[in-house]
């Protein structure tokens, strides 16, 4: 429910009827409960409006509360813009998802909730510019939390940055149990119901630097296979278990509860959908897609098993068959149909590397690929990067994660043709914290890549990007330590690109 611009008389008046409500009374021992213990946050900014998130957390709620919300011109709540009571579901795990509307396109705001006498810290947030304006993005990417792996520190150091907008590309949580040797554990064993992935994210999102990060800007958000289970394809698990399929419903029930996604993403059973585009005034269109969700299974598989392999080209015809699809051929066609030529900029957030990244020679069918990744998938994205040629579009822009290192790389319609124009700029940003192979596997393989620009897997951190209308500014934002709560950042590399001509160029 939404009210704006409220009389302060009927403000008050429904804040005392919150007060003297008699399920109140039962929480008034609980004061010192917190029930904003999770943080807030905010994603999806619109010309007009955002969607703005919190939970409510105790042991002792009821099934139905009241949540005040406020957004604000001003970060001392002086001129507020509008106002909302959202109810909390314990069916839902007490999330709030208000929606905002009417706003000011392009401008700041600040937001705050309400609920149990308790009110929330006061969160940043933005709406997106209008369609028409001439706009700037200041941005980052990030991906690949695990708790068990190292320290936030690089969500203090994001939450620091002036970003319009932060871009999670995948595994905001890891399913796995941890070892005990760990930094710090995970709580229980696997997640794979819908209370131990609410648990899960409960545990993340305790986290105050990650708090700080929500709290800073507005998020654009896709998943990657963490958020339901290692190398999902689909309605395919790893290890191939029965009733997947609703495993899956309540891993995508419990990213719903925890993220800034409207109402109308709620899941349904086992489909929720990520996929969308986002217009940045006259800048930039931003797509967002779903790698996991529509998949064909990975290609050549170990033994009884799904999930990822790395396989020799000519052992597995799979890798290149046109039939297979790593996005699904309904979203392939949405973004095949959906390109913009009249901004200069097309960014895509997605998941995983798409440049070629093959492991040996790749001359003679020798390639050697990983299966999971779009090199599972190639004839997908020779269809995705074929639209992008026959289009004659100049600023495409990849953007991903996954595998845990920094990789810039030009995209090319042809990988195995050193001719085969560069058609698109890719920047594949590292983990938060999860680790990578080893470095010298990857310098190993550098030569067979040329397209490939920058590789490291022992950089942990994000990458902050600055754009307008001419160029793409690039910087790897890498930590000291990621066992270092306190750790200092620095940047490793820059890169720039410019809207007339695909192609990283190093600064
Ligand atoms: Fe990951």
């Amino acid at each position: 429910m939404i009210i704006r611009a409220v009389p302060r008389r009927r403000l008050l008046q429904g804040a005392a009827s919150l007060c003297f409500a008699p399920s109140f009374l039962r929480f008034a021992l609980a004061a010192d409960v917190p029930r904003f213990a999770l943080g807030i946050a905010s994603g999806q900014p619109q010309p007009s409006g955002m969607v703005l998130w919190t939970r409510i957390t105790g042991a002792d709620l009821p099934d139905q509360i009241e949540v005040t919300w406020e957004l604000a011109r001003d970060d001392a709540f002086k001129q507020i813009a509008a106002r909302g009571v959202e109810t909390a579901q314990a069916a839902w795990a007490h999330s709030v998802h208000a929606e905002p509307s009417g706003l000011e396109p392009g401008r700041r705001y600040w937001y705050r909730f309400t609920a149990m006498g308790q009110q929330s810290p006061a969160g940043r947030t933005a709406t997106a510019p209008a369609a028409d304006a001439n706009a700037s993005l200041n941005f980052a990417i990030a991906s690949c939390q695990r708790w068990d792996a190292g320290h936030f520190a690089a969500w203090r150091h994001m939450a620091q940055e002036d970003l319009d907008v932060v871009m999670f590309l995948g595994d905001y949580i890891y399913e796995y149990s941890s070892r005990p040797d760990v930094i710090r554990r995970h709580e229980g064993l696997v997640a794979n119901t819908l209370d131990s992935y609410r648990a899960r994210y409960a545990t993340y999102k305790s986290d105050p630097a990650l708090q700080a990060a929500h709290a800073s800007a507005p998020w654009l958000l896709v998943w990657d296979d963490h958020e339901v289970d290692n190398d999902y394809a689909n309605l395919q698990s790893q290890t191939l278990e029965v009733n997947f399929e609703q495993r899956r419903a309540a891993a995508y029930q419990a990213y719903w509860e925890h993220m800034p996604f409207p109402k109308s993403a709620r899941p349904r059973g086992a489909d929720m959908r990520i996929t969308g585009r986002l217009d940045w005034g006259s800048l930039a269109r931003i797509h967002l897609l779903d790698d996991r969700q529509y998949r064909d299974p990975q290609a050549c598989p170990k033994a009884g098993r799904g999930g990822a392999a790395t396989v020799m080209q000519k052992a597995c015809a799979e890798l290149t068959d046109p039939k297979r699809t790593l996005l699904g051929f309904e979203q392939e066609q949405w973004l095949a149909n959906g390109w913009d030529s009249t901004r200069p900029w097309n960014l895509v957030a997605q998941q995983t590397l798409m440049a070629r990244y093959s492991w040996r020679d790749p001359s003679n069918g020798d390639g050697l690929y990983w299966t999971d990744g779009w090199d599972g998938y190639s004839a997908s994205r020779n269809r995705l990067l074929g639209t992008v040629s026959d289009k004659k579009l100049k600023g495409v822009v990849v953007l991903g994660g996954d595998v845990h290192s920094n990789y810039v790389a030009d995209l090319k319609a042809n990988f195995d043709d050193d001719k085969s124009p560069v058609v698109a700029t890719e920047f594949c940003g590292t983990s938060i914290t999860s680790t990578a192979l080893p470095q010298d596997r990857i310098n190993a393989a550098r030569r067979f890549n040329p397209h490939v620009h920058y590789g490291r897997g022992d950089q942990r951190g994000y990458m902050r990007f600055a754009l307008d209308a001419k160029q793409l500014q690039v910087q790897l934002r890498v930590l000291d330590d990621v066992m270092n709560i306190n750790s200092n950042i620095s940047t490793a590399a820059q890169f720039r690109v410019e809207a007339a001509r695909p192609g990283a160029m190093p600064v």
